[in-house]
């Protein structure tokens, strides 16, 4: 699913490219990462790392907006203890993936707000 996003924008991009464009082309890729939905965050982060093993909160999307500073996630509770590797407890810690797709969900809450 994902990968065939992917060939989609690259060859996306090869089309603009060969038309000029080049803006679009730099731009292109960013656009795939700057949009992830709580229910995006929950099914591919906080589930498979076993965070709503242990809590129950985590499922409902207020409980994890209290836990973020919307456009800072180093300041942000959820993403200190993941990138710090001290959630999910017991480990494993959670893939560099992972954290940038966290890390794009607090991002992002920022212009959601304005
Ligand atoms: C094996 C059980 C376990 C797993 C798995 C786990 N945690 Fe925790 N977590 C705890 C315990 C125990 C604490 C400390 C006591 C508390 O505050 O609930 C804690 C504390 C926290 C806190 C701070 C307390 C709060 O209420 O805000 C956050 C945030 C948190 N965990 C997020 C996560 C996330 C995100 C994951 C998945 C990457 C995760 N945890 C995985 C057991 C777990």
């Amino acid at each position: 699913m994902k990968t065939l996003f992917l060939l989609f924008v690259l060859v996306s991009c090869d089309q603009l490219a060969s038309r000029g464009d080049l803006e679009f082309e730099t731009q292109a890729p960013l656009m795939v990462e700057t949009e992830v939905s709580f229910t995006e965050l929950k099914e591919k982060v906080l589930a498979p790392n076993r965070c709503l093993n242990c809590h129950g909160f985590l499922a409902n999307e207020e409980e994890v907006l209290e836990r973020v500073e919307p456009g800072r996630p180093e300041l942000s509770i959820l993403y200190i203890l993941l990138e710090s590797g001290n959630m999910p407890l017991g480990g494993p810690k959670v893939s560099d993936e992972d954290l940038a797709f966290l890390k794009v969900y607090i991002e992002q809450l920022d212009s959601l707000d304005e």
